[in-house]
């Protein structure tokens, strides 16, 4: 499973791509309004600077056209940049015609198996199902993960499987056992990953033993 960092810190980014566990970055307007950068194409180049993978880009325009504008525009900074896409009508237009130009588009906002068949129809590369979001509202976010891999398995669609609003660690293990392919995780989650109690004890009594046997 490929891991990506939802963020648009660029120190977060930075850590996580030290520890040799990233694949790409996904970024959304208010990710990116949190941290307060003005000038996204710089913060994208930045980005691109430290993670050599897929860097998603969210266009802002809800219209074909003008998405279509965004999108060649953000896709000239980096040959690495992939165009979020939001999953309306005109977003699945958008998606048909950047496919058909070699433009690779995550389709983002899914809350469902049908909207994510027809993202795959329309040419995605990544679909978004944002399964923290389904579980703040009392549904089975990772259900709707296993039911887009079978309809995506069923027909055999290129379209990867992201999954996206990942809320804890658990999120992660599923996404991993379901075969997803690839799996965004906000910089708290990726700290949570790594920690085991038993490990900081197991580490705590090695040193201690070490540090007896040394000075003894
Ligand atoms: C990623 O592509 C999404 O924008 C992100 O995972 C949304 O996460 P949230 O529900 O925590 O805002």
């Amino acid at each position: 499973m490929r891991i990506f960092i939802d963020t648009a810190n660029l120190k977060e980014i930075k850590d996580a791509a030290d520890m040799g566990l990233l694949d790409g970055v996904t970024t959304n307007p208010s990710l990116v309004a949190k941290e307060g950068y003005k000038d996204f194409k710089d913060l994208l180049i930045k980005i691109c600077e430290i993670v050599d993978g897929d860097i998603s880009a969210e266009v802002v325009s809800t219209i074909s056209d003008g998405i279509v504008k965004e999108a060649r525009d953000l896709a000239k900074i980096h040959k690495n940049i992939v165009i979020k896409v939001p999953i309306i009508k005109e977003g699945l237009k958008a998606v048909k015609i950047l496919s058909s130009e070699g433009i690779k588009t995550n389709v983002t906002l899914c809350f469902s198996p049908s909207q994510a068949l027809l993202a795959a129809k329309a040419g995605a590369y990544l679909i978004s199902p944002f399964v923290g979001r389904l579980d703040d509202i009392s549904h089975d976010g990772m259900n709707l993960i296993s039911q887009i891999i079978q309809i995506y398995d069923n027909y055999g669609y290129d379209t990867q499987v992201l999954v996206a609003s990942v809320r804890h660690p658990m999120h992660v293990v599923e996404a991993a056992l379901m075969g997803a392919d690839v799996c965004t995780i906000p910089f708290k989650v990726i700290d949570q990953l790594v920690k085991h109690p038993l490990t900081d004890i197991g580490l705590q009594n090695f040193l201690k033993d070490w540090d007896k046997l040394n000075k003894s």
